[in-house]
């Protein structure tokens, strides 16, 4: 949980300027400048990533004797104490110093002097941004990971305790044909598997190591990118320089993945907001998950799945917003680049926070099984199995059948009673072939264990289901 260890760091502004680029400049860079250059608020996050890189460099710089033992060892004790200063936060950060690069070598400059300067050799910020940033996105998948497949659990197990409740399946948000309520909730169990899934991928196409590109162009010191890639666990360096320093696919990938969970998100989060309406009336939430009204003393407000829903917003900006900082910029490293992280950064919290909230939702609530029964046997929701009774059984075609059935559902409509609670001589009346094995088809549960057409809603299916995704989460 490194994440939360680099919240509150120390800001000063101790330097007057930048002494790590200023050698050829005469005036120093007015406020604004350092205002609008300045990311280290933002780029602080990537401390202990922008440490390892730099221990992996120095490592290889030692072992092709770049530098000598000596200094590799001192710079790493510099690295370890500044990693310590960063974990207890005494680390105290300076605007002029731009970002987090510039921090950390700078601090290690005032622990060991100026041996410190060979850190940065066969190196440039351009590679050490961006490796810092694969590193930090790679973690985060992980912990995205994690909380989603702990989510898929809850979702799971919520479902084979509710393997029997019968729930009214909606299209266009009206009462469609009953489903179980399982069939329903593993739905989402399918989405959010699809998303873990693109986030691994991610996490796989990212795993390339940019370390050594430099400024763009390579270096001419005899340095092993291989080593180091292997060093920080990547799979290979990055083939090209110039791609390297200037490829920020990887970030556009992994705020595309998160938009995409983020509107599976909403949608759950929308569906848990109508289903603990008092017109829907399916679930209700413990008092500890909702909110109340400082005005309606009666009202139970689901102030979190609303927020779940409006979050989705920022994340899908975030997308947005890189795309547009990303296109038409030309090769390679420019500075509009900075701007990729602090929405990164944002995205990730909230998905986080989204992730296990809905999970404590799921978890906690309460299925109201008579509701969701009713309003599943409402609406005619099993008009279409007296349509497959007709076809089935008179030998009509499905058209026919549906007209047949429409007549029907226009009399018990205009009578105000279900198509179960007509009588034999009203369906006779429209057809003489029609007999009372007819009514066996109408109820609800008949309906679903009819279904049973591979990923269908009778049980053997949902099973199946359950089956499957067991299997997937090892429980
Ligand atoms: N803070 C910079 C960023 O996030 C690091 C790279 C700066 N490179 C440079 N040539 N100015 O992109």
């Amino acid at each position: 949980m490194i994440y939360d260890v680099v919240v509150d760091f120390k800001m000063s502004n101790k330097k007057k300027s930048n002494e790590m680029w200023g050698g050829r400049f005469s005036q120093k860079s007015t406020d604004l400048l350092t205002k609008i250059n300045s990311s280290i608020d933002i780029d602080k996050r990537l401390a202990f990533e922008d440490i390892l890189g730099s221990q992996a460099h120095v490592e290889m710089l030692a072992k092709m004797n770049i530098i000598s033992k000596q200094t590799k060892k001192k710079i790493l004790s510099g690295l370890k104490k500044i990693e310590k200063e960063l974990k207890d936060g005494d680390f105290v950060f300076d605007n002029f110093l731009e970002d987090i690069h510039m921090n950390i070598e700078s601090r290690l400059g005032e622990i060991i002097g100026s041996e410190a300067g060979h850190v940065h050799t066969a190196r440039s910020r351009n590679d050490q941004v961006v490796t810092d940033f694969r590193l930090w996105i790679r973690k985060a998948i992980e912990e995205i990971e994690f909380e989603l497949s702990r989510l898929q659990m809850t979702i799971l197990k919520k479902a084979e305790q509710n393997i029997e409740i019968i729930f009214p399946g909606y299209t266009h948000l009206q009462v469609a044909q009953p489903v179980r309520f399982s069939h329903h909730l593993l739905a989402y169990l399918e989405m959010f598997g699809r998303d873990l899934e693109r986030f691994k991928q991610t996490k796989k196409r990212l795993n390339e190591c940019p370390l050594g590109a430099a400024a763009l162009a390579g270096t001419s010191f005899p340095i092993d990118r291989f080593y180091t890639a292997k060093t920080l666990g990547f799979s290979t360096p990055m083939r090209n320089s110039m791609d390297a320093v200037s490829d920020r696919d990887f970030v556009l990938e992994f705020l595309s993945d998160s938009a995409i969970t983020m509107v599976h998100f909403s949608r759950l989060a929308e569906e848990l907001i109508l289903w603990g309406s008092i017109e829907f009336d399916f679930i209700s939430l413990p008092d500890s998950l909702v909110t109340g009204s400082s005005i309606m003393p009666q009202k139970k407000n689901p102030d979190a799945a609303e927020l779940i829903r409006a979050k989705t917003g920022r994340v899908n900006a975030a997308l947005l917003s890189l795309l547009t900082v990303m296109k038409g910029l030309p090769l390679a490293y420019a500075k509009d680049m900075q701007e990729d992280k602090e929405t990164v950064f944002d995205t990730f919290d909230t998905l986080i926070l989204v992730i296990k909230i809905t999970q404590e939702l799921i978890e906690n609530m309460k299925v109201k099984k008579t509701n969701m029964y009713d309003a599943a046997s409402k609406g005619f929701s099993t008009a279409t199995d007296l349509a497959d009774w007709f076809v089935r059984n008179l030998g009509m075609p499905f058209r026919e059948a549906h007209a047949l059935t429409g007549k029907f559902v226009e009399v018990a409509s205009e009578k105000n009673i279900k198509l179960s609670e007509l009588s034999l001589d009203d369906l006779k009346k429209v057809n003489p072939k029609i007999n009372k094995d007819v009514f066996k088809i109408l109820s609800p549960e008949n309906s679903i264990e009819s279904r049973n057409s591979f990923g269908g809603t009778a049980s053997r299916e949902i099973k199946r289901q359950i089956r499957f995704w067991k299997r997937r989460l090892n429980v």
